[in-house]
């Protein structure tokens, strides 16, 4: 579903971030982080940016990490590197040159260890380049999939960067963490956080209908609001599931479809030892973060902070 080209509804103000992130970069480096849970919208934003960029004249180079190749060295890197012209690496010094054509298998290794410091430095060369002639976007979605490698070459040249009109534009679960960023922290580029939150109902609605049209009946798309709380891929998954099942939920329960069982799945699993933060707020009735913290001993203060950062405790009253 996430690679479906479709209209963006909504998210106004985000797309305001994200227009003056774009127009910034002529001004020197800048850094913009979409983050926020599963399937709230990230990507067709990060898509809608890149279309800007393209608009406003900027050089997109982009990757999408998958997880089942994050074990990869410089897959990321080999895929944002891709549409780059040839002439792009001339200028690189020879012991650059080849260790970068090393790391993206254009060359025979030579029996020396590779060095990661020579792959950084040209790739900030080659960022430089790509630069000189248009502001230069490196555009990331998914970046909680990055493989280590990409993430520590990319991160070594980003944080090297001064003058340059380059911009970083990262897509990332905020539940799997925000490792890449907080290896460019001390860079000295403007970085911009934006956390995705919930649909607007009226949004919501938006969305729904120009998805199913007159598919779901009024009560179905404001149960739907309810039950996917504003998280458009919730709704998008219950309200295919309720138009295939063809019957009208008036009254009946909402189907929760398999591909939805799934995604639950994968945010418990990535949480880790956090979850035990979550069950334990579950069954205080006034849960707060000093008892939560208190009941799960010396781990107890680590799983707080990654289920809060997880937003698992939005819908509960936390002290
Ligand atoms: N503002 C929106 N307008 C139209 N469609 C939307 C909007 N937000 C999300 N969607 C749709 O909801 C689904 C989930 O959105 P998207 O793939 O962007 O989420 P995501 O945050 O990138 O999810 P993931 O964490 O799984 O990568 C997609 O089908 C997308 O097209
Ligand atoms: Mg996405």
């Amino acid at each position: 579903m996430a690679s479906e080209a479709h209209t963006i509804v909504g998210r106004a103000t985000e797309l305001e971030t994200v227009r003056a992130f774009v127009d910034s970069i002529d001004r020197g480096p800048a850094a913009l982080l979409i983050s926020g849970e599963a399937g709230v919208g990230k990507s067709i934003v990060w898509r809608e940016g890149l279309r800007l960029a393209r608009d406003r004249g900027c050089e997109v180079q982009q990757c999408r990490p998958v997880e089942s190749e994050g074990h990869l060295a410089f897959t990321a890197l080999s895929d944002l590197l891709t549409d780059v012209p040839p002439s792009a690496f001339d200028s690189l010094p020879a012991p650059q040159r080849r260790a970068l054509d090393v790391a993206l298998l254009r060359a025979e290794p030579d029996g020396d260890e590779m060095l990661p410091r020579a792959v950084g430095l040209a790739v900030l060369g080659v960022l430089r380049e790509l630069s000189i002639a248009e502001p230069l976007v490196i555009a990331i979605d998914d970046a909680h999939w990055l493989d280590q490698a990409s993430r520590r070459v990319l991160a070594f040249a980003i944080r090297r960067l001064s003058h340059e009109r380059v911009g970083l534009f990262v897509a990332s679960r905020a539940d799997t963490g925000e490792g890449f960023l907080d290896e460019i922290e001390d860079a000295d580029i403007h970085v911009t956080h934006l956390r995705l939150g919930p649909l607007q109902s009226d949004e919501l609605t938006a969305l729904l209908r120009s998805r199913f049209g007159d598919g779901l009946t009024r009560a179905s798309v404001s149960k739907l609001e309810d039950t996917s709380g504003g998280n458009p891929m919730f709704a998008l998954h219950i309200g295919r599931a309720l138009i295939e099942r063809g019957e009208s939920s008036d009254d009946s329960e909402l189907p929760i479809p398999d591909s939805l069982v799934e995604l639950v799945a994968e945010r418990l699993d990535g949480l880790g030892n956090a979850i035990a933060a979550v069950q334990a707020a579950a069954v205080l009735s006034r849960p707060c973060v000093s008892l939560i913290t208190g009941l799960l001993g010396p781990a107890g203060e680590a799983a707080v902070r990654v289920a809060a950062d997880a937003e698992c405790f939005r819908s509960m009253a936390i002290g």
